[in-house]
């Protein structure tokens, strides 16, 4: 895998000695997972950008995406980096597994779109950014903290995006009660699909992170477990419900039927 050329710099270098190996093991086992999410964001975004245009999208949101698979591949090589400097091999997922969008058959191009760009924006980079401030709060290490920060400025981006797409709807949202209403339903599935996807059933039997895990950004198991919830009540429902979408209804209401 090539390296990063990013212009971030180079962070100080990771010191495994002053930690407990178990502890650098497990980290570097998220960098790991974190990687494939990465790589496979790319191929979403990329996809998505396909989409919008079939939408009917101007050309400088389509870029924007198009940018933006470009960043979850930079990121796929800043944890690449990170799993070598903690002694690993990183380890790209099989192409042939890579996650395909929701092609949402019967519904129309900007209804297709719209769905995607909130699922994969407003709620999926919604949920990273708060991952990785969670991270931040306990995280020490100067080396994790440099490369997560780079990553971290990238995807706030990603996750206003998804505002920013859904507010430019907001005219054909209005005038299309039919459509409206097809977003809000979607949502229920989205957010509870996304539920299932990012709070992981383990995190409830967590053990708590030792001193030196945290110092290496692990935060606690109980943190972990709200991060979602927190985030969808606290900052996306509301700012769908300021664009005219019943988020609200949606959340309360969330089911994968
Ligand atoms: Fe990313
Ligand atoms: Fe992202």
């Amino acid at each position: 895998m090539a390296r990063a050329s990013s212009s971030e710099g180079a962070p100080p270098p990771f010191e495994p000695k002053a930690y407990d190996p178990r502890a650098v093991a497990r980290v570097r086992e998220r960098w790991s997972g974190q990687l494939r999410s990465e790589y496979r964001s790319a191929f979403v975004f990329s996809a998505l950008a396909g989409q919008m245009a079939e939408a009917g999208d101007p050309v400088d949101v389509v870029a924007v995406t198009l940018r933006m698979a470009q960043d979850e591949l930079r990121h796929t090589d800043t944890c690449a980096d990170t799993v070598r400097a903690m002694g690993g091999v990183p380890d790209l997922p099989a192409l042939e597994r890579l996650p395909a969008l929701a092609l949402h058959a019967g519904e129309s191009a900007r209804q297709r779109a719209l769905r995607n760009v909130l699922l994969t924006t407003c709620i999926s980079e919604m949920h990273a950014v708060a991952s990785f401030v969670a991270s931040l709060d306990v995280m020490k290490d100067p080396h994790l903290r440099a490369r997560t920060r780079a990553i971290l400025a990238d995807e706030v981006l990603h996750g206003e995006l998804g505002f920013a797409y859904a507010e430019a709807a907001q005219d054909w949202l209005f005038e299309q009660a039919t459509e409206r209403d097809a977003v809000a339903r979607y949502l229920r599935f989205a957010f509870a699909w996304a539920e299932r996807e990012l709070v992981p059933a383990r995190a409830q039997r967590m053990r708590e992170p030792t001193a030196d895990e945290t110092a290496l950004g692990i935060a606690p198991s109980e943190a972990v477990h709200d991060l979602y919830a927190t985030t969808m009540r606290g900052a996306v429902v509301p700012a769908l419900e300021h664009l005219g979408i019943a988020a609200e209804d949606a959340w309360t209401r969330r089911a994968l039927a």
